[in-house]
């Protein structure tokens, strides 16, 4: 079933868990996370990017997403996230569109606009009982981007994360405390930044490029209070690494049915696992909430 995303933020909290915010890019993934979902008994937060809406349409993806949480995962909760919204029309519509929280992405500007940007955003969004995710300290790699050490990881200044999350107001603060997008050998979690930022501005921690980070990590870093992992690569790799395999073996194949079933298992696979480590697994009846 579909909710808000703060009914499952908030018994995150209550229980010591993170929520688990996947991407998603088709069809496939949609079904992939919702079958998972409903195996481990977990919550989860389905988020899609610009590109993913670029590429399926906000319409069709808002409607598949809301179908899927209603028919295949009925039984668990279910909530809808725009994930590094850079134009403000994007997040908008999908503020517009039923989505419960929207990420404004500014996080590449100098501070004072940032703040200026995710405050338009908060101010509207708030109207419509809308979560805000802001960014500070921009997270640098890119989703599916697998091969290379990064240079640099830089980190959040934290007198800058905790100005931001004061004056904007958001519901969700992310901020680059060591992991990058893609999967990369020097990743990290700096853990007195973590600590630090979660004592300082007391609101929801979401963890970006959860993709290549270290299992004892990510059960640290819950433990330390981070409330919301994203996972995008992982996803990607599954799904592509699965579809080449599949068609490789089956190059005559002549329905798609056939050859993209073994994705969505691949995608399920995967997120059943985060959902164990994220510790969501078995907390489906904590949200009650429907929008
Ligand atoms: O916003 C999306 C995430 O931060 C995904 O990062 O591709 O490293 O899992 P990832
Ligand atoms: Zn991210």
């Amino acid at each position: 079933m579909l909710v808000h995303i703060k009914d499952l933020v908030q018994d995150g909290k209550k229980h010591g868990y993170a929520v688990g915010a996947f991407n998603i890019t088709n069809l496939e993934s949609v079904l992939g996370v919702a079958r998972a979902a409903v195996k481990a008994g977990s919550p989860a937060i389905i988020q899609v990017s610009e590109s993913a809406i670029k590429y399926m349409g906000l319409k069709p993806i808002t409607h598949i997403v809301s179908t899927v949480a209603k028919n295949v995962a009925a039984s668990v909760p279910i909530a809808l996230h725009l994930d590094h919204g850079t134009s403000l029309d994007t997040v908008f519509e999908c503020i517009n569109s039923g989505f419960t929280s929207v990420h404004i992405d500014a996080s590449n500007l100098p501070l004072d606009e940032n703040i200026n940007l995710t405050k338009q955003v908060v101010k509207i969004a708030h109207a419509k009982r809308v979560w805000v995710q802001g960014e500070v300290g921009a997270m640098v790699g890119s989703h599916g981007d697998i091969k290379s050490k990064l240079k640099e990881i830089p980190l959040a200044k934290l007198d800058e994360v905790v100005k931001f999350v004061k004056e904007t107001k958001i519901d969700t603060v992310a901020a680059a405390i060591g992991t990058a997008h893609g999967v990369h050998i020097n990743e990290d979690i700096v853990f007195s930044l973590l600590k630090d930022i979660k004592n300082k501005t007391k609101i929801p921690f979401v963890l970006h490029g959860g993709s290549g980070v270290p299992d004892a990590k990510i059960r640290r870093a819950i433990k330390e209070g981070v409330n919301i992992i994203n996972i995008g690569t992982d996803l990607k790799v599954a799904f592509c690494r699965t579809l080449i395999e599949v068609c490789l073996k089956n190059s005559e194949e002549t329905d798609p049915r056939n050859l993209l079933k073994p994705t969505i298992a691949a995608i399920e696979k995967v997120v059943y696992e985060k959902m164990k480590l994220f510790g969501s697994a078995g907390r489906a009846g904590g949200s009650k909430i429907k929008t």
